[in-house]
């Protein structure tokens, strides 16, 4: 078994025989969070992050150029379920930065709240990503990188609400836009350009587009840099 890292800090391929895994630095020695593999290599632990429960692994996998949750990062994490994206996004950020992770199921942030027990740089928020001012006494501080997969019709416009009250110049947004959940009929390349461009028109710069097949149906990873004064 060996490793290497990717051009993301953070992120490292784990190579067994002839298969290759992407994986994450855990915070937490020997955790394994949702049952995913942990092995030690040079006294470290690392996770492998699967590309078929996690779309920023998938992204990865399928090129994605330029990560921006980065070691020290301060993300929002919004759609966050019981933590299984959060916990590798816990480990790329480290003891430095900081992950706000919003989940508005109380069955799911059940786990979240838990997995939040054992890494300090996880704060749970129990609400709806539609209305930031009710979290944003928790989020102190700014924010480097908004994250969002929610999977709801108007993606856009809380991914937006969201930039306009933690972000400022500079800062990025990523989101897993989900086609199906906006519009059930058009045909997947015009649903992504359509939520790309309400976003475009608020000030937000396409960095990268990155489709998710076939880890994921009908999903765009798309990176976005907020390129005007909010
Ligand atoms: C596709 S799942 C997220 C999976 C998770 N990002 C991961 O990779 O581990 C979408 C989640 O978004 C949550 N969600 C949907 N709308 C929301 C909203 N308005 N506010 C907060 N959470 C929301 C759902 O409850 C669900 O848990």
């Amino acid at each position: 078994m060996s490793l290497r890292s990717t051009q993301f800090d953070g992120v490292f391929i784990v190579t067994d025989k002839d298969r290759e895994a992407l994986a994450t630095k855990s915070l937490v020695r020997g955790q394994s969070v949702y049952g995913e593999k942990v092995i030690t290599i040079e006294n470290e632990s690392y996770r492998l992050w699967s590309t078929r429960r996690s779309k920023i692994a998938a992204a990865i996998k399928n090129g994605l150029e330029s990560l921006p949750i980065q070691p020290g990062s301060r993300v929002l994490y919004l759609g966050a379920a019981s933590g299984t994206t959060v916990s590798h996004v816990s480990d790329i950020v480290g003891e430095r930065g900081i992950v706000y992770a919003v989940e508005f199921s109380p069955v799911s942030a059940r786990d979240l709240v838990f997995l939040a027990e054992s890494r300090e740089n996880i704060v749970p928020i129990v609400e709806d990503a539609r209305y930031p001012s009710r979290y944003a006494p928790l989020v102190t501080g700014p924010i480097d990188v908004v994250y969002q997969d929610v999977a709801q019709p108007d993606q856009a416009r809380i991914l937006y609400k969201n930039v306009r009250t933690f972000c400022s110049l500079g800062s990025w947004a990523m989101v897993a836009i989900k086609a199906r959940s906006i519009d059930s009929v058009s045909e997947t390349k015009r649903i992504f350009d359509r939520e790309i461009m309400t976003l475009q028109d608020q000030g937000l710069e396409v960095s990268s587009r990155v489709n998710l097949a076939p880890y994921e149906r009908d999903h765009e990873m798309v990176t976005l840099r907020v390129a005007v004064d909010l």
